[in-house]
């Protein structure tokens, strides 16, 4: 991986920390800086302005802190505005959206369901993958308005989340779907409640992984190898609250996690 700074992670909140931990797994030599925008959290009811300018806003310190690329890991703003962020700065992005091809690929029913944000669902982007990757198979949408607060809430194990989950979950598995997507980078944090209700036959998909690989692969093009020996540091910034945010990413990733303010 290329030396000269960190590699930029981005989100409305905390939902990116599930792609920032598959990234830290996969190159834990480099650094990260992860960013949650959370004071203008959630971005999945704004408009495609409010969205690009947060997004704008926030690379925009990223690049003051020097990172070498910038990880989109939100489909919200993925979907909506990485061609325009592609177009104003150098930096590689590297962006996330719904995996709609691999469960095209798993579904046996030939139904596949897709849970993400209001916004993420009226994209033209998420229209044009849904067209030229489903092929044969129908793709069922449900947009899921209350997850991010649940999740930024922290309320993710089974008895606080089961009743939110099955109101998304059972209408997809009523219209026959057998893999479900998680096309929200929040929407991982309750995987295993989403699982327990889906059942045992139904496989859920996301991305995180393939993001992790993305990104190897984009810094691979860009320069030389880190120092394998070497273990990065990992910081966290948001704009909300600190002590609250403190407590979320403690929770998620760890209490040797450094917090600070932007
Ligand atoms: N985590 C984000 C996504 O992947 C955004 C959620 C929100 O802010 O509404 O879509």
């Amino acid at each position: 991986m290329v030396d000269g700074g960190p590699i930029g992670v981005f989100d409305s909140g905390i939902g990116g920390v599930s792609i920032a931990r598959k990234i830290r797994e996969l190159l834990p030599a480099e650094d990260i800086l992860y960013v949650a925008d959370t004071r203008y959290a959630p971005y999945g009811d704004k408009s495609d302005q409010y969205i690009l300018e947060r997004s704008f806003v926030v690379t925009d310190f990223l690049l003051s802190r020097n990172v070498k690329a910038v990880v989109v890991a939100c489909n919200t703003a993925t979907t909506t505005c990485i061609t325009s962020l592609r177009a104003r700065y150098s930096v590689p992005f590297i962006g996330v959206e719904p995996g709609i091809k691999p469960a095209v690929l798993n579904s046996r029913s030939g139904v596949i369901g897709i849970l993400a944000t209001q916004k993420t669902l009226v994209t033209d982007s998420f229209a044009e993958l849904a067209h030229r990757v489903s092929g044969n198979v129908r793709v069922e949408i449900m947009a899921c308005p209350d997850f991010v607060a649940q999740i930024e809430s922290l309320k993710l194990n089974y008895h606080e989340a089961v009743g939110l989950v099955e109101q998304y979950v059972r209408p997809l598995l009523a219209k026959g779907a057998d893999t479900i997507v998680l096309g929200c980078t929040h929407y991982v944090h309750l995987a295993p409640v989403i699982a327990s209700v889906a059942g045992p036959d139904v496989l859920i998909v996301s991305t995180e992984a393939a993001v992790a690989k993305e990104v190897q692969r984009r810094l691979e093009d860009i320069g030389p190898e880190l120092n394998k020996s070497r273990v990065g540091g990992v910081e966290f910034w948001s704009n909300g609250p600190l002590e609250y945010f403190q407590k979320q990413i403690h929770h998620l990733w760890g209490p040797q996690a450094i917090i600070q303010q932007f």
